[in-house]
């Protein structure tokens, strides 16, 4: 996608492999000898090891996830349908950013919290009169027939003080859903507002997956 002078690229890749624990050099060897399990199909074209930051925040100091849903909202909303034939499977988008760190630390805390649509210490949103048509809460939220229809993300902060970012890792149970949120966030509407975060972040790659369920795999590949 592209519009102005923000793109969110198109960039290779046929498999994701997210591995998750506290243990960075146990996360280390799993990826390892999955990479070497899949070699005969499959190079190993990017390796990014994410980790937890501060109190769940990403790499612009502000806390990242608060809205996703919890309990039965969040498997309604991860989780294909029963009536699908992928059901119980997921749809995932991922995107690598990284941060514009001298231009995001020169705005003040209250600007900052004007794009990001929260406060930054306690994890407030802001009310209707102080949060902008801009503010990447209000870009990145989606609604179908008024109702607001909601993604999980397990984004994950990366990087060093030289190149460091944000992964946005997002599941859904269509891919329209995080499509229109991308749509929302790079287009700028009848007065030109677009989601401002993207003016201190920039999408280095992009890739939508399907991921299969537990039992879609087994019924398929039974050794
Ligand atoms: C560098 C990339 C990104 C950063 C640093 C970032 C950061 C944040 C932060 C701090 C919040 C507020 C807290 C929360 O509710 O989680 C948020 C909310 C949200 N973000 Fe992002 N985000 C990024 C990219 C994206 C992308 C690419 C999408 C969609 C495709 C997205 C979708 C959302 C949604 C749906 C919300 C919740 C809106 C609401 O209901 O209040 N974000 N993000």
């Amino acid at each position: 996608m592209e519009n102005g002078h923000r793109k969110f690229p198109s960039t290779p890749g046929d498999i994701f492999i997210m591995v998750k624990s506290e243990r960075k050099d146990l996360n280390f060897q799993v990826a390892k000898h999955a990479a070497k399990a899949l070699s005969s199909i499959a190079e190993l074209i990017e390796d990014i090891q994410g980790y937890k930051y501060l109190d769940n925040r990403d790499m612009i100091d502000f806390v990242d996830g608060t809205e996703n849903p919890i309990d039965d909202e969040r498997i309604e909303s991860v989780l294909i349908g029963e009536d699908d034939e992928f059901k119980g499977g997921s749809y995932l988008i991922v995107q690598r950013y990284t941060d514009k760190q001298g231009a995001w630390d020169s705005l003040s805390t209250e600007h900052q919290e004007k794009v990001v649509g929260r406060t930054k210490m306690d994890d407030i949103e802001l009310d209707d009169d102080t949060k902008p048509a801009w503010a990447h809460n209000a870009k990145s939220k989606v609604e179908v027939d008024g109702e607001e229809v909601k993604m999980f993300r397990q984004n994950r902060p990366y990087g060093n003080a030289m190149e460091h970012g944000t992964m946005f890792v997002g599941f859904s149970n269509t891919p329209s859903i995080i499509e229109t949120s991308l749509t929302q966030m790079i287009t700028a509407d009848e007065n030109g507002d677009y989601d401002k975060l993207l003016d201190f972040v920039e999408a280095k790659t992009g890739n939508s997956y399907f991921v299969p369920s537990q039992s879609f795999i087994e019924e398929r590949f039974d050794d």
